[in-house]
């Protein structure tokens, strides 16, 4: 597999979670889109959705032994809490894009912080499901670059 997808607690519930501030479309819509993309691309993907820290810990450590090469994160809620996510990301020291479907810092200022965009490549909030499309265009790209 060269790139995962992980989405953190309650994105199982999109559709018809806060709509006016995520949207309607629900999380197997997005994850088959970008299967789509990844497919016409001939990337391998694969998405996972856990409701538990420990769920996505365990993910992210398996990535760095299953051949993943690049991780799209949307770690929702953990984002602002989890110092045990970002060290799994950083033991793995795999690039990733740390996602979100809404802009954060329009939001609750207990928002506005992110325990993982230290170690991201970039990050990109505030454009709906569009950011996963986005952040998987970039993943590709940098795939397909020579190694150097
Ligand atoms: C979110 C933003 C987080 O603050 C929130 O806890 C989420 C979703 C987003 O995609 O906009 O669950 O990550």
């Amino acid at each position: 597999m060269q790139v995962l997808v992980l989405h953190g607690p309650n994105l199982n519930l999109l559709g018809t979670r806060e709509p006016g501030v995520y949207g309607a479309t629900t999380l197997a819509e997005i994850d088959a889109d970008l299967r789509r993309i990844a497919q016409e691309a001939g990337v391998v993907l694969e998405s996972y959705q856990s409701n538990h820290e420990g769920g996505l810990v365990d993910r992210i450590q398996a990535a760095g032994r299953d051949g993943t090469r690049f991780i799209i994160i949307n770690p929702a809620a953990y984002t602002h809490t989890s110092v045990a996510i970002r060290d799994a990301l950083a033991a793995v020291a795999l690039p990733f894009v740390e996602v979100h479907l809404s802009n954060i810092h329009k939001r609750e200022p207990f928002r506005h912080h992110s325990y993982v965009s230290a170690l991201a490549e970039g990050v990109i909030c505030g454009l709906g499901p569009t950011g996963y499309r986005l952040a998987l265009q970039f993943a590709i790209q940098q795939l397909s670059r020579p190694a150097s």
